[in-house]
C-alpha cells in the first residue's frame, strides 16, 4: 500500500481531511476509513452479487451508497497517509474513542503533523460528562420494580466497552457474521470498540500535550472552518444536531 495520497483540493486550494469517515462524508473532502464500506466500495460489482446471494441486507446496502467511490482506505493505525504540513483541515468524528488510551496523543501529534501551521483540528468523541449525567438522572428516575429503561441507559453507555461484535454485525445473518469474523475480526480489530471515553476536561488536556493552542468547544455549527455549515458533517440531513451525544472541540497548530 503506497504511503502517500494524493490530496483533494478545493477551488480555493484547502485541503480538508475526514478521518474515520464511516458512510459521514463529503465529496470535497479526503475522506479515510478502513471500514468494510470503504473496503468494497472499490469492487461495487462485488456488492451488488453479495446482495444479489441475499448476503448483504437492504439497509447495509443503503450505506454503501452514502460512501465516496474516492474514499481512502487505510488504517491509520499506520499513520495518516499524507506528507507534514500539506492539509488546512483535520477533522474526525467519533473515532478517537476507538484508539488505545495510550495511542491517543500519538494519534493527535499525527494529526499535527499534516496540519499546515494556523490549521484547525476538529474533533468530535461521545461526552462521557452527558453520558454520567443522564445516567445519573435514570437511576434518579428508576425504581427497583422498573428497571428496563435504567437497564438500556446503561447499555447504551457500556456496549461498546465490552461487545465482541459490532451491533451491526450481529444484525446479519450466521454466515454473514463468520465470514466477516474470519475476513475482518471482532470488534476491536474493526475499530467499532470503545477503549476509552472524554470530556471537556481531558479531551482539552489531550490537545495540549499535543500541542495545540486556542482550543474551544464548540457547538455542531459553530466552527473556524471556512463555509463549515455547508458541509453538513455535523448535522442530520433535517438540520438537526448529529450525534448529540457528543462533545466537539477545535484548536489550531500554532506555526513552530
Ligand atoms: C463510530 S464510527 C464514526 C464514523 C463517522 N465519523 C461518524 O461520526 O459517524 C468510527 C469509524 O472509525 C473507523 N476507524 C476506526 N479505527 C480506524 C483505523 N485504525 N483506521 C481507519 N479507520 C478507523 C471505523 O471503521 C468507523 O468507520
Amino acid at each position: 500500500m503506497k504511503r502517500f495520497h494524493v490530496l483533494k483540493r478545493l477551488p480555493d486550494q484547502r485541503a480538508l481531511l475526514n478521518l474515520g469517515c464511516g458512510t459521514k462524508m463529503h465529496e470535497a473532502w479526503n475522506n479515510v476509513d478502513f471500514s468494510v464500506y470503504a473496503r468494497l466500495r472499490q469492487h461495487m460489482w462485488v456488492v451488488l452479487f453479495l446482495r444479489r446471494l441475499g448476503l448483504i441486507s437492504e439497509p447495509r446496502f443503503a450505506q454503501f451508497s452514502l460512501v465516496e467511490p474516492d474514499i481512502i482506505t487505510w488504517n491509520l493505525a499506520r499513520g495518516i497517509p499524507f506528507p507534514d504540513r500539506t492539509v488546512d483541515v483535520v477533522y474526525h468524528s467519533h473515532l478517537l474513542e476507538h484508539i488505545d488510551r495510550e495511542d491517543a496523543r500519538t494519534f493527535l501529534l499525527e494529526c499535527r503533523r499534516v496540519l499546515k501551521p494556523g490549521g484547525v483540528i476538529r474533533v468530535a468523541v461521545p461526552d462521557l460528562e452527558k453520558w454520567a449525567n443522564g445516567y445519573i438522572r435514570s437511576i434518579a428516575e428508576s425504581t427497583a420494580t422498573d428497571v428496563v429503561d435504567h437497564e438500556q441507559v446503561i447499555a447504551d453507555l457500556l456496549v461498546q466497552l465490552v461487545q465482541r461484535e459490532p451491533t451491526t454485525r450481529k444484525l446479519q445473518n450466521a454466515l454473514v457474521r463468520w465470514l466477516e469474523r474470519v475476513a475482518l475480526g471482532d470488534s476491536a480489530k474493526v475499530g467499532w470498540r470503545h477503549r476509552w471515553m472524554y470530556d471537556r476536561l481531558t479531551l482539552r488536556a489531550l490537545f495540549r500535550a499535543a500541542g495545540f493552542e486556542e482550543c474551544q468547544v464548540v457547538s455542531a455549527w459553530e466552527s473556524r472552518i471556512k463555509e463549515w455549515n455547508q458541509f453538513r458533517l455535523d448535522i442530520e440531513t433535517d438540520g438537526s444536531e448529529y450525534k448529540p451525544e457528543s462533545i466537539r472541540m477545535e484548536a489550531i497548530r500554532s506555526s513552530n
